[in-house]
């Protein structure tokens, strides 16, 4: 009811007033009917395939698991003097370390909890050289499978997102692959000759200390 007294300015404030919060309930009250949650309580936009969620768990753990093996790769060749592959492997390590963090961003990004599975203990004995860089090479093909995979199940469930985050890890592990395979067609020429082995060493010899 309007109060006597009231200018026609204030009246028609009032009005004003009134309508804008009866907007401002009603597309708060409409926003919260049908708004996905996840476990931690964050928003999501679109809910994400169970075992879409449960590959990407699997594919975190991998990218760890590889990070603690190329960490035990890196301290082999520290214990017989080849710095250079030392190094090559150490930013491996940290690289892959990266790698399982950004996916584990991603997954709360999507609303999701993140559960860590256990790492496995690394591979710490090889005969040669080769046997080492074979298992890298390896290693790298495996993640790019993995990643193959979630890619197929994020296309079946129709999830964009998960698609456009996975393009750039796709990129990355081609470059991956193919600087492995260089690596281990060098170390397969040089036969276990020490001094060509000493050459390849040299030319990967980035800062260890970086
Ligand atoms: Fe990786
Ligand atoms: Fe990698």
């Amino acid at each position: 009811m309007i109060q006597k007294g009231l200018t026609f300015y204030q009246t028609k404030n009032r009005f004003f007033h009134s309508l804008a919060w009866l907007f401002v309930m009603q597309s708060t009250t409409s926003s919260s009917i049908g708004l996905n949650r996840g476990p931690s309580g964050r928003a999501i936009a679109q809910p994400m395939d169970v075992d879409l969620l449960e590959a990407l768990y699997q594919h975190t753990s991998l990218e760890r698991v590889s990070s603690a093996q190329y960490l035990a790769m890196s301290l082999w060749f520290l214990e017989r003097e080849l710095r250079g592959f030392s190094s090559f492997f150490k930013k491996e390590s940290l690289s892959e370390q990266e790698h399982g963090f950004n996916f584990a961003k991603y997954i709360i990004a999507r609303g999701q909890n993140v559960i860590l599975d256990e790492v496995t203990k690394p591979k710490q004995q090889w005969q040669s050289v080769e046997e080492l860089v074979t298992l890298s090479f390896q290693m790298e093909a495996d993640v790019t499978s993995s990643v193959q995979q979630l890619y197929s199940m994020a296309e079946r469930s129709n999830d964009t997102r998960t698609t456009v985050f996975l393009d750039p890890v796709v990129d990355e592990q081609i470059r991956s692959e193919d600087e492995m395979a260089y690596i281990l067609g060098k170390v397969k020429f040089a036969n276990r000759d020490p001094s060509a082995l000493l050459l390849i060493d040299n030319e990967l010899n980035i800062d260890i200390n970086n």
